[in-house]
């Protein structure tokens, strides 16, 4: 069986150096402090009752911390941990095992959540619900239903597209938690943090640079923090410093913004068509994706840091874009009229998104 957990992995190298730094309690995770405190008191309060806590989940954009807090509220309840994700359950059948071999008070973590069977995910319900699983046996007239108990555990499932859940599923969870992007400052400690515990030397600045650049996401930070290790010791002091981050962002393609590549590769997309709108399927084939990897990778950080906006009829690049890109802004553009100019925050154009 594959692990899910390093499936998104570059190497094995970083799939340890990943698990290393992956914070394992709740008062190491850094940031998202609505969504810690909430947990908070959720976990605490199912302590003092002795009974699992209500079933969980965890939406966000990839690398947000998902899987991390999943495993801290396993380990917050003291209580066994299974993973499974949404694609490996291919079959109801599959589920019912390992939902009947829970042990009372088990954390059963779903990763991709909303990529589950639906055969699977009606019998996930009552599980969920009453914590009783109807396998049937047998196929025809002569199948049959045979009620099997599950011991009371606590679910926790993730997903990058919240929007792609079922009503029925989402209303059987007791706790929503949305994770969010996080700011400079909380990267800077995720990095200080992954740096100790690497033992790599690193200066305040060299912190700051790398958490300014990360795209806001942690999983970004601890990797843009190893590749520019790597830059520091092969042609540098050995020392995490500014110029250290600064030579090796650029030669990993890391821009000002912390945008990668594929961001950029978005945003030209758009200004080559007037700046939109362009559709989601057209945009994908411009730049070489897939529809998905755009929708869930690149759009959420654009869309947040203002330089991307969505209309009814398409994608369109914001006058942010079209700074970013060096590129003069036609009228009309949205964002355009923004007197303070060069400003990246456009909180007003998250209204946009449907
Ligand atoms: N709040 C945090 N504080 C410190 N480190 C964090 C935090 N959140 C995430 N990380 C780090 O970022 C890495 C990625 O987090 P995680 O695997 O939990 O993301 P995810 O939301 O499950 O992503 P995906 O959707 O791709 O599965 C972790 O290995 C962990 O080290
Ligand atoms: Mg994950």
């Amino acid at each position: 069986m594959t692990d899910p957990l390093l499936s998104s992995f570059a190497s094995d190298e970083d799939a340890v150096a990943e698990q290393s730094v992956r914070p394992r309690r709740l008062a190491e995770f850094v940031g998202q402090h609505r969504v810690r405190e909430q947990l908070d008191l959720l976990l605490q309060s199912a302590l003092r009752r002795g009974s699992p806590p209500d079933h969980i989940l965890l939406s966000g954009s990839p690398g947000l911390g998902k899987t991390t807090l999943a495993m801290i509220v396993a380990a917050e309840l003291g209580a066994g941990l299974r993973l499974t994700s949404g694609p490996a359950i291919e079959r109801a059948g599959d589920l019912a095992a390992v939902l009947t071999s829970l042990s009372r008070g088990d954390v059963l973590f779903i990763d991709e959540i909303h990529r589950m069977a639906r055969p699977a995910e009606e019998l996930l319900y009552s599980a969920m619900e009453d914590f009783r699983v109807d396998v049937v046996v047998g196929k025809g007239p002569g199948a049959t239903a045979i009620p099997l108990d599950v011991e009371p555990f606590t679910l926790v499932g993730a997903t990058t597209r919240s929007g792609l859940l079922t009503g029925p599923m989402r209303d059987r969870f007791g706790f929503v938690g949305q994770l969010d992007f996080y700011d400079a400052d909380e990267l800077d400690q995720v990095i200080v943090r992954s740096a100790r515990i690497l033992d790599v030397p690193i200066t305040a600045e060299g912190s700051a640079e790398i958490g300014r650049r990360s795209r806001g996401t942690p999983r970004i930070a601890n990797r843009l923090l190893r590749r520019v290790r790597d830059y520091a010791e092969v042609r540098g002091t050995g020392v995490v410093d500014l110029a250290a981050a600064r030579a090796a962002l650029a030669v990993y393609d890391v821009d000002e913004l912390g945008l990668d590549k594929l961001d950029r590769a978005v945003l030209l997309a758009l200004v080559r068509a007037g700046g939109g709108p362009v559709g989601l399927s057209t945009l994908a084939v411009a730049v070489g994706e897939q529809p998905d990897t755009v929708e869930e990778v690149c759009e959420p950080f654009l869309l947040r840091t203002g330089l991307l906006a969505r209309t009814p009829r398409g994608r369109v690049a914001t006058a942010g874009a079209w700074r970013h890109l060096g590129l003069p802004v036609p009228a009309g553009t949205v964002g355009g009229g923004n007197p303070a100019g060069g400003s990246t925050q456009m909180p007003d154009l998250f209204s946009l998104e449907p």
